[in-house]
């Protein structure tokens, strides 16, 4: 059962969900949080607990708050072994950061070193940060608002902890994005899809940098020299990701998540669980 905050069920999801081998997709649009209790019923009560893990559910929608909040409801719904595997990726957001943390962690382990966000105020760039102080790096948010930056922060730290390290900046031009990569170990671009937040010329102002990831497909693209097809292509001696680079991995995750909600029926996978997914698929 895909469930989608949005009028039309996402194409995309219910492609993959197909292309993971799902035999019979059923697509529910404009979901409601008052729905959203008969429909997991629905799934619920057909079979005995030991064939239900023969039907799951996967929440998506460009919505994410939306759609995170009909997951929470619908993790509600569940009593003893009366469940169903379920999964949630709001506008891919899941999916794409663990996808974009793992590429970074090919090259470098992100233990106590800088970790620049741009557009990190986002859904996928806050997941990235989640990720990366989870595990000890030093996340440095940027937004083109204080406010914004320091609220995203503070959200990081509710669900990580106090020892998070998060620091918000306020970053309006490719300029102060270039003087914040400075001492910097990885960046990468979380902006909205068409923004430009580094020009060119960042490959040429710093040192010390070794990665830099760029997740927006639409042109111009978030990292001035970065093809979206960069794959770990290394330019002025950082290893660069496009968001196609970055895509292959997070399609692998992706499938493989959706194929394993039907291993059993008790699977909750959300962003820590989609990461390690992703992590089982690096290790090959
Ligand atoms: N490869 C994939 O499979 C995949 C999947 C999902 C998403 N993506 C891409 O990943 C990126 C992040 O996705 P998202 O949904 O988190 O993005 P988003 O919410 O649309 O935007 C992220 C942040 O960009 C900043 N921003 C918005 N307009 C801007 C502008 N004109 N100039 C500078 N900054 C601006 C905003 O931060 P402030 O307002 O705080 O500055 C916003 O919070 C997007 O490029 C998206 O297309 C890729």
């Amino acid at each position: 059962m895909q469930f989608d905050s949005d009028e039309h069920p996402s194409s995309f999801d219910s492609i993959v969900a197909i292309d993971s081998a799902v035999d019979h997709l059923l697509a529910y649009g404009g979901v409601k949080i008052d729905q959203i209790t008969g429909l997991i019923h629905g799934g619920m009560f057909t079979r005995g607990p030991a064939d239900l893990n023969r039907t799951a559910a996967f929440f998506g929608g460009s919505d994410v708050a939306m759609t995170t909040r009909l997951f929470e409801r619908a993790k509600g719904c569940f009593f003893g072994p009366i469940r169903i595997s379920m999964m949630c990726d709001p506008n891919g957001a899941n999916t794409t950061a663990a996808a974009a943390v793992l590429c970074a962690k090919r090259h470098l382990s992100l233990e106590h070193r800088k970790v620049v966000i741009l557009g990190g105020t986002g859904p996928v760039g806050c997941r990235i940060a989640v990720l990366v102080a989870a595990q000890h790096g030093k996340v440095v948010l940027a937004s083109r608002n204080r406010e914004r930056a320091m609220a995203a922060c503070d959200e990081i730290k509710s669900i990580v902890g106090d020892h998070a390290t998060v620091e918000p900046v306020t970053i309006t031009d490719s300029r102060a994005a270039v003087t914040c990569l400075r001492e910097a170990d990885a960046v990468f671009a979380a902006g909205a899809a068409g923004v430009e937040l580094l020009h060119e010329s960042w490959v040429e102002s710093t040192s010390g940098l070794q990665v830099a990831i760029d997740l927006n497909a639409v042109p111009p693209g978030g990292i001035g020299q970065i093809e979206v097809a960069d794959s770990g292509t290394v330019r002025g001696g950082v290893a660069c990701y496009g968001a196609i680079g970055v895509g292959g991995l997070k399609m692998k995750i992706h499938r493989k998540s959706l194929q394993s909600l039907f291993e059993t029926n008790e699977a909750v996978l959300d962003l820590n669980e989609i990461y390690q997914v992703g992590c089982e698929i690096e290790c090959g």
